[in-house]
Parts: C-alpha cells; sequence; structure tokens
C-alpha cells in the first residue's frame, strides 16, 4: 500500500473576502486566465500531484487492481465502484476543503457502453449505421455517469480493428477508418454537448493512441508495426475526427509502434497532437503504461520511464505513480524543465475548469430513480439494439410472425442475462436485463416456448444434447442461442481461433438431425468463423452485445415486429485463417492469383454485408451536381414492409502515387424506405477530403486523374 506523504496546509478558501478572491476562483474570468493564475501559485510538488491519477479498486476487466489508501489531493482518481454521488463527494470534499489551493478531482470511470443504461457494444454500433442514435445513447450515459459524480469516460475507443482474435475488436466500431470517425465524433458530442460544465456532460477519452489494434496475431499488449504512411491513412483519421469534434481528452495506448511505446513518442504525443493538431486538450496514459516502459525495454528504471513519458508529452500517469515518485527528483537534475510540467499541468486544470469543477465540485445528492434509466431511456437503447443487429442469412424461414407455434429455445446463451452485456459493461442491474428466454415467452407466450440450455459455452460436457434434442423434436422451429461469455472479449480477451467452441457446433450438429428448421441467434464481442455453422441452420442473427435490452431485439427480429436494419461494420472471414482480412486492403500485384489452395479466399461475409425483411433495388449512380460534385442514387423498397436501408458510397481510386485500397468508403446514410416507395440518397463530393490522400507526415493531397464512385456494383467514373 503507498501512503502519500506531502503535508497540505488547511485553509479555507471560503474564508475569503470578496476582494481578495484570486482569479482562479472567478468563474467570470476567462479559463486561460484562471489557468494560468492557478498555475503561478502552484508549487512545483502540487503540479506534480495534478499529474498523477490512481484507482479505487478493481477495474470492470479485472486486470487493473488499485490501491484505495492513499489520500486525495491527487489530479485524478479512476473508481470502478462508485454509482451515487455521496461516495464521490466525501472524497471530493477533503480535496476542495481541506487543500492549500482546493483543486478538485477529476474521477474517472470506463463506461464503454453505458453508465447503468448499459447499450450494445461499439462493435454493434457500428453496424447500426446510425450515428445520430449513438449520438443519444452517449449522453444518456453522459448523464447518469455525470450525475454519479464522475464527470470523465475513457471513451470511445477508436481502434482500427482487422484481427477478431484480438478481443478488444469488441470495443471499437470495426475496420475502416471513415467508419470509425463518424462514430467517433457522434459519440465525443453524445458525451461533451456544447458545454462541458453542463450537470449532464461527461469530457471524452479517445483511446488508445495509436495502433493498438494492430496487434500480432491478437494478442494484447504486443508491440505493432506500422509505417508513417498507414499510421496516417489507416489509424489517424479516427483521431483526428475526435479532435476535431472538440474532445477533452486522449489516452494513449500500451503497444510500442516500430521500436517506440506510444506512451513515449514525442512524434505522437507532442508533434502530432499538441503541435500538428494545435490541440489543447489533456493526454492521459493508460493503465500502468509509464511503468511498462520498462518491461518494454525503453526505460532503465521508473525514473526513466517517468522521464521518458513525461519529456514525449504524457500529461497524466495512470495508475503507476511514477511521475509522483520521481518527477520531482527529475526536475531538480534537469532531466525534465519545468515548462514541460506547467504545460501538461496547464491541460489538466483547463480541463477542470472547462468541466465547471472549481464552481461546482459536488454533484447534487439524488437518488438512482432521478439519475438513472428515465422514461425514453430504454426506448433509444433498446432502437439502438435493434439497428445494430445483423440478419446474416435468411432462407425464408424468418419472420416466424406471432402466430402461434412451439419454439425449442435451446443454447447456452437462451438464459443467461451476464454474458449478453460484454466486456467493460457499466453498472446494469441484473432485474433490467432482459434474457433471451424471457423475451421469447412476452412475445411468443411462455406456453409456446420450450428450453433446453443445451451444453455450456465451452467444455466436454455433451449432457444436455438429448433433453436439446427431444425438446426441439416437439417443436415446429429451433431457436438456438449460442456465443461467447462476456470475458473471451475486451481487454486481454484473447482467442486462437473465432470459431465458437466444438460443445456449441456439435450442439447444432445434433439438432440438426431433427430435420426441423434452425434459427441461429448469435451473441458475441467479434467476428466469428461460421462455415460449419452456416450451411446447418436456416437464419442467422447477429446480436452481438447488445446491453440491458438482452434478448427483446432478438424476439422483436423474429417474429417480425422488427425488421433488421444492421450491416457489417467488420469482415466475417470464412475461417480464422484469412486473417487479417478487411474489405479496404491495398491492391496487389497479381489480383488474379494469390489465393487460398484449401479455403475459399473470399470472407463469409463481407464489411457492408446485412440482410432485411424487404428487399431493396438500386438504381444506377447519376451525377447531379458539377461543383461541388454532387451524386444520387434511387433506392427501391420492392418488398412488402417498410424497412431502413443504409447506403455506402466508396471511392475508387486505381492510379496514384502512394498505391490505394481496392475502395474506401467516404459517405453512408441510412433512410427509412417505406414498402413500395423509392428513396434518394446524395453524395457531396469534397474533393481534397474525400478523393484525396493523405502522406506520410498527415498532410493531404489530390491527385488529377480518373475516379471512381461506387454503391454496390453501380460505378461512375469521373476525371480531376
Ligand atoms: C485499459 C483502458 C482503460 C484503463 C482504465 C486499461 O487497462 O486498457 O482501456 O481505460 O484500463 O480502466
Amino acid at each position: 500500500m503507498k501512503k502519500l506523504n506531502f503535508a497540505i496546509p488547511l485553509f479555507c478558501m471560503l474564508s475569503c473576502v470578496q476582494s481578495n478572491v484570486p482569479i482562479y476562483r472567478n468563474a467570470d474570468a476567462s479559463i486561460e486566465d484562471r489557468v494560468e493564475d492557478l498555475l503561478s501559485r502552484m508549487t512545483l510538488e502540487e503540479k506534480i500531484l495534478q499529474m498523477n491519477q490512481i484507482t479505487l479498486g478493481a477495474n470492470l476487466n479485472q486486470n487493473n487492481v488499485g490501491d484505495a489508501s492513499v489520500e486525495p489531493v491527487l489530479g485524478s482518481y479512476i473508481t470502478y465502484t462508485a454509482t451515487d454521488p455521496s461516495e464521490i463527494n466525501q472524497l471530493q470534499k477533503r480535496a476542495v476543503e481541506q487543500t492549500r489551493l482546493g483543486i478538485p478531482i477529476l474521477f474517472g470511470f470506463d463506461a464503454i457502453h453505458g453508465f447503468r443504461t448499459v447499450y450494445p457494444i461499439p462493435l454493434a454500433q457500428a453496424c447500426s449505421w446510425n450515428p445520430e442514435l449513438v449520438e443519444k445513447a452517449c449522453s444518456i450515459c453522459a448523464r447518469e455517469s455525470r450525475l454519479s459524480g464522475i464527470p470523465w469516460t475513457f471513451s470511445p475507443m477508436v481502434d482500427i480493428a482487422r484481427d477478431g482474435r484480438w478481443g478488444r475488436c469488441a470495443e471499437g466500431y470495426g475496420e475502416d477508418p471513415y467508419t470509425a470517425s463518424v462514430f467517433c465524433a457522434a459519440s465525443v458530442r453524445g458525451y461533451q454537448g456544447d458545454d462541458l460544465s453542463d450537470s449532464t456532460k461527461i469530457a471524452a477519452c479517445i483511446k488508445h493512441y495509436i495502433g493498438y489494434g494492430a496487434s500480432e496475431a491478437g494478442r494484447d499488449y504486443v508491440p505493432t508495426e506500422i509505417s508513417r504512411q498507414t499510421l496516417w491513412d489507416t489509424y489517424m483519421p479516427p483521431y483526428q475526427a475526435g479532435i476535431e469534434a472538440g474532445v477533452a481528452s486522449v489516452m494513449s495506448s500500451f503497444n510500442s509502434i516500430n521500436g517506440i511505446p506510444a506512451s513515449a513518442d514525442p512524434y505522437l504525443l507532442t508533434h502530432v497532437l499538441k503541435r500538428q493538431f494545435n490541440w489543447d486538450g489533456m493526454i492521459v496514459s493508460d493503465w500502468d503504461a509509464v511503468k511498462q516502459l520498462v518491461y518494454q525495454g525503453a526505460a532503465a528504471d521508473h525514473a526513466e520511464s517517468a522521464e521518458r513519458a513525461v519529456n514525449a508529452g504524457l500529461d497524466m500517469d495512470m495508475a503507476d505513480l511514477c511521475y509522483y515518485d520521481h518527477l520531482a527528483q527529475l526536475v531538480k537534475e534537469r532531466k525534465v524543465s519545468e515548462k514541460t510540467i506547467n504545460d501538461s499541468v496547464r491541460r489538466i486544470l483547463r480541463l477542470k475548469f472547462k468541466l465547471g469543477l472549481f464552481e461546482k465540485p459536488y454533484p447534487p445528492v439524488t437518488t438512482p430513480e432521478q439519475r438513472f434509466t428515465l422514461p425514453g431511456d430504454l426506448d433509444v437503447v433498446g432502437q439502438l439494439a435493434e439497428e445494430s443487429s445483423v440478419l446474416l442469412k435468411n432462407d425464408g424461414t424468418l419472420p416466424l410472425g406471432l402466430k402461434p407455434r412451439k419454439i425449442a429455445l435451446i443454447g447456452p446463451m437462451a438464459d443467461n442475462y451476464w454474458e449478453l452485456i460484454g466486456s467493460w459493461g457499466g453498472h446494469p442491474l441484473a432485474e433490467d436485463i432482459v434474457t433471451i428466454k424471457k423475451a421469447f415467452s412476452d412475445g411468443f407466450g411462455a406456453q409456446n416456448i420450450l428450453y433446453a440450455k443445451g451444453c455450456d459455452f465451452d467444455g466436454e460436457d455433451k449432457s444436455g444434447y438429448d433433453e436439446a434434442v427431444a425438446k426441439a423434436r416437439q417443436a415446429d422451429v429451433i431457436v438456438l442461442c449460442l456465443g461467447e461469455r462476456a470475458s473471451w472479449s475486451g481487454e486481454n480477451g484473447i482467442r486462437s481461433t473465432l470459431a465458437l467452441p466444438a460443445v456449441q457446433e456439435q450442439l447444432a450438429i445434433e439438432l440438426k438431425k431433427t430435420g426441423r428448421p434452425m434459427v441461429l441467434l448469435l451473441n458475441n464481442g467479434r467476428p466469428l468463423e461460421l462455415c460449419r455453422l452456416e450451411p446447418l441452420v436456416d437464419a442467422i442473427v447477429e446480436l452481438w452485445q447488445p446491453g440491458i435490452s438482452g434478448g427483446k431485439p432478438a424476439a422483436g427480429i423474429v417474429s417480425g415486429r422488427v425488421n433488421p436494419s444492421g450491416k457489417l461494420a467488420i469482415t466475417f472471414p470464412y475461417s480464422t485463417g484469412q486473417i487479417p482480412i478487411y474489405y479496404n486492403r491495398r491492391r496487389t500485384s497479381r489480383p488474379f492469383m494469390g489465393f487460398y489452395q484449401d479455403i475459399p479466399s473470399e470472407p463469409l461475409y463481407d464489411f457492408g454485408y446485412g440482410l432485411s425483411y424487404s428487399s431493396f433495388e438500386y438504381g444506377d449512380i447519376r451525377q447531379v451536381g458539377e461543383s461541388p460534385m454532387v451524386f444520387e442514387i434511387s433506392v427501391m423498397n420492392t418488398g412488402l414492409v417498410d424497412g431502413k436501408e443504409t447506403v455506402h458510397w466508396f471511392i475508387s481510386d486505381p492510379v496514384s502515387t502512394v498505391t490505394r485500397p481496392y475502395k474506401e468508403l467516404k459517405f453512408f446514410e441510412k433512410k427509412l424506405v417505406p414498402a413500395g416507395k423509392t428513396a434518394t440518397f446524395r453524395f457531396e463530393i469534397d474533393p481534397l477530403r474525400d478523393l484525396g490522400y493523405v502522406d506520410e507526415n498527415g498532410h493531404r493531397y489530390v491527385e488529377r486523374g480518373k475516379y471512381q464512385i461506387l454503391v454496390k456494383d453501380k460505378m461512375v467514373e469521373i476525371e480531376l
């Protein structure tokens, strides 16, 4: 246990006579004046305290266990358990009322996909192609978190992920830089709104900067090798979008890139973020990342870790107290300048002022009913869960309709609720989570549901197969609920294969023998290898980990109450051996060769794939404007039910100095198209933004020549 022993003189700010109120206490002064005034009053030790963050309790993935015994005088605390403002207020009171300058603590928490009202994991959110809905969900999360006393979330995660074995692909928006950029900006807007001092808004933190998702073989924490070109064209866009959306903070990542740990890289932290982007926000390390520079072989000891990180531009040290232990001495030895310290402290204080913490350090004490799951919240998260679900296969079995018939509801996911939440699950209440069994009983009538677990998520035990097969034989249709435990994805949730464990696949084989039509429902935090399951079943719905809505979207889609509209934001390979596989790979030297000998070379389900109960007929792409260049496409719903369709607009630059992917997503739009009606989708091109590319220093340019505009199999060519 660590005991901090800075002597803190007691000082009651409230006793100040009005005329002596320092500028930093004056809410009418500008934030920059307040920051400078406060900074000028701080001792070096007080500044260093602001640059540290510690953890209270264990985090939600149980990877990090913090030390709750330190004095509340540091810049920030992570609170993994607090959901009640009075818990926070007790700690805050000591910082605000019992320290010399009364600087409030910044509390943070990983509210990654909801605080109490938990919604689908980010990978699922991206499959909704509905950023407005994601923005609304994030604003619910912001309100619940802020009213609980926590004005900072470590979200959104915007790492591009192209290897599903890496469990953290669940936490981001998939494989495509543009998609991740749009959802990054939407969630930043949802969390932060226009004014961070609003009592229902929180500071966002984009993470993990940068290239963490390029992990080799899906292993977490490992080094990455990313060229400057790829860094800028693939990994940087969502960060840039977050910065443009005004994000308050960035978290540096654990990995090294080309041999330099991201948390100690002056190019990434200072040159790019602080200078090139001219961003005035705050950079926090990931958990223990400063200390881990020693494991990475980048520092001989923790003093050198602190020196490398702070000189690279890392403002706040999460958890390991390397800054706390060593910065004062490093300044004394002139290895770190006070100017560097000041730059970091300015950024930390600026955020605290922006959040209004000096004026309102204490959230109002409210009841859970006043903070959580207010009227309307469930509609938002429910709609998001519905729109995130992707219908992957349907031979006509779905929808079942509500006509009474017997449904054999089988599988380890069917009567489970915690696994539906996913990793970084926030603080949901068990009673708020609707299991698939409950949702099906409510929707189809309990008397029509024949439930059997069949088997567990993994292991060898097949003793439940017989009961499952017997129930299936009594039923008209089988709904098989397979998937992953929540802990199989998220941090450190690494798997060597995307296939579900054999005990689950074998259950499907046994059920197939009954001859009953079979619908497969999937709950998981990564793309799966479905090449063996797909031929066994008549329909597949990818539900991801939907949060507290649990089984409701599944029941809605199976019955037909909900028309599925999700499309994949990450490619489902045919099998794990195809990894890494993603739609936007650069052009190959022999496109007609280089295929696998033993498996198909195409993915099972491509990026952007997803079925509906409506059928959509696309017209040709029309250019309707020259300057600006505007394109339109008409989409007719030729089906019998209203449906939402997302049109993805890609571009292709067939000849360029730096070779580019076959196609790159540049815009998407989702619209409701009523049955029998036609909707028009538009794409207005900004040549530099949409046709141009970025060089290895992050500068955009556009080359003359031919470009293609692509929607599905439609294409038009233009010349610049
Ligand atoms: C994770 C971060 C998280 C942090 C704080 C780390 O282990 O990598 O994503 O924000 O812990 O909980």
